[in-house]
């Protein structure tokens, strides 16, 4: 795992920028952390590496936003979901299964059907400008 500190939005959309170049489609990324942690600022970064030309927005209300960049980037925020069978009702297989990459806002709804490997990314709010990110690659088959 490693961990990093960020001391403003701009450093935690560059750590997303950096993070990226792993990335590959069919790539999955779970981001936990509390309201306004910044998961959607690192999403940001990720999106200029693939060179993103929308404006990324938290999808709180629309659910999905799909960004079309040097390959597909899917943005999913699941906060308002209740339950895995609204997230089944979004389509969440076939994001999945579309060749892009995934990235998944409040994660933690999707117990019990996340996929085995994936990166995960744990945000946490240290004060007004400063966050922890901790990120982690996590292969389940093993
Ligand atoms: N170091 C930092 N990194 C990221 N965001 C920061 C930082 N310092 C302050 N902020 C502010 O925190 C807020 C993060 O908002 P963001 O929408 O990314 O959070 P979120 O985790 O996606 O929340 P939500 O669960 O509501 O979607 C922004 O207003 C941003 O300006
Ligand atoms: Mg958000």
């Amino acid at each position: 795992m490693e961990i990093f500190i960020s001391k403003s939005e701009a450093e935690t959309i560059e750590k997303g920028m950096e993070f990226a170049k792993q990335l590959r489609p069919g790539s999955f990324v779970a981001l936990y952390g509390d309201l306004g942690a910044g998961k959607t600022q690192f999403v940001k970064g990720v999106c200029r590496n693939f060179e993103v030309r929308e404006t990324v927005n938290s999808p709180t209300f629309t659910i999905v936003n799909e960004y079309h960049g040097k390959i597909p980037v899917f943005h999913i925020d699941l906060y308002r979901m209740k339950d895995l069978d609204e997230i089944f009702g979004i389509g969440f297989d076939e994001y999945l299964d579309a060749g892009g990459i995934c990235l998944v806002e409040w994660a933690e709804k999707l117990d019990g059907i996340i996929p085995d490997s994936r990166y995960e990314v744990k945000m946490s709010i240290v004060d007004d400008s400063t966050r922890e990110i901790a990120i982690a690659y996590v292969d389940g088959r093993n």
